[in-house]
């Protein structure tokens, strides 16, 4: 893996900065993702992210931590955070920023147990493909301490599939329409990213119940995104 996120992420930090990312997908152009809203404080999240931060309690894991802005929070309130990430770029960057454990790897390597565990930006994006989500929940699982809870946010893309006159026009035989190929570009280098999934609330719901979790939605945001807790 180039890791020309990770590599962003520090050109970012050690001031630079020159471009931002540019991403696209199977079925969408080429969008900006700007690299400061990666570096956003409390006061720059969505309202989705700042809840899901007032609801964390305990002992943290933040998986898939980019640069360390949900840790830095709630390290900063006094939480005992653990940030995974497998950029080593990602890793870094949050390192510098001063969060004060982190490591280089895969939700699915990773043995402790949490009272809190968070997914934010589309967590469900981790579980790459809708047929990996129950094994990735039944890892999740294994991580919670008694009376513990994963927070984690999506969106239910299916508006992108919308044509002009209402109507939709995916492919019946295709896979899980929340499963996009992400292209990532920096500087003159593309990336092919592994799957990324969107998921939507009732289809969460529903892999939660297959693995024995029950999955709540806890807020919905302003463009079919939601926050679930999971426990
Ligand atoms: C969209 S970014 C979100 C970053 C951060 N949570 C935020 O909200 O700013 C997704 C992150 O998940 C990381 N990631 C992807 N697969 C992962 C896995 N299996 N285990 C841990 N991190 C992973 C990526 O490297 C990337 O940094």
């Amino acid at each position: 893996m180039k890791d020309l996120f990770g590599t962003a992420l520090l050109d970012y930090y050690n001031g630079n900065f020159t471009e931002d990312i540019v991403t696209s997908t199977n079925i969408s152009e080429e969008d900006e993702l700007p690299l400061t809203y990666l570096f956003r404080d409390y006061q720059d999240m969505s309202k989705l992210e700042q809840k899901a931060l007032q609801l964390t309690t305990g002992k943290v894991l933040d998986v898939g931590c980019g640069a360390g802005s949900h840790s830095l929070h709630l390290q900063d309130k006094g939480l005992e955070v653990k940030a995974i990430d497998v950029s080593k770029g990602a890793v870094e960057v949050t390192q510098k920023r001063g969060v004060n454990n982190v490591t280089l790897i895969s939700v699915l390597d990773e043995t402790e147990t949490f009272d809190t565990i968070l997914l934010m930006m589309n967590g469900t994006g981790i579980f790459q493909e809708l047929a990996k989500t129950p094994n990735y929940l039944k890892h999740l699982k294994t991580l919670l301490n008694p009376g513990g809870q994963i927070l984690i946010d999506s969106t239910d893309i299916k508006y992108m599939y919308e044509d002009d006159d209402g109507g939709f026009w995916q492919d019946l035989h295709a896979n899980y329409y929340g499963e996009l190929d992400y292209l990532l570009s920096y500087k003159g280098e593309s990336e092919i990213l592994t799957t990324w999934l969107y998921l939507d609330f009732e289809t969460l719901a529903t892999s939660c119940v297959s693995v024995g979790l029950q999955c709540e939605l806890v807020m919905e945001g302003d463009h079919y995104d939601y926050l679930a807790r999971i426990f």
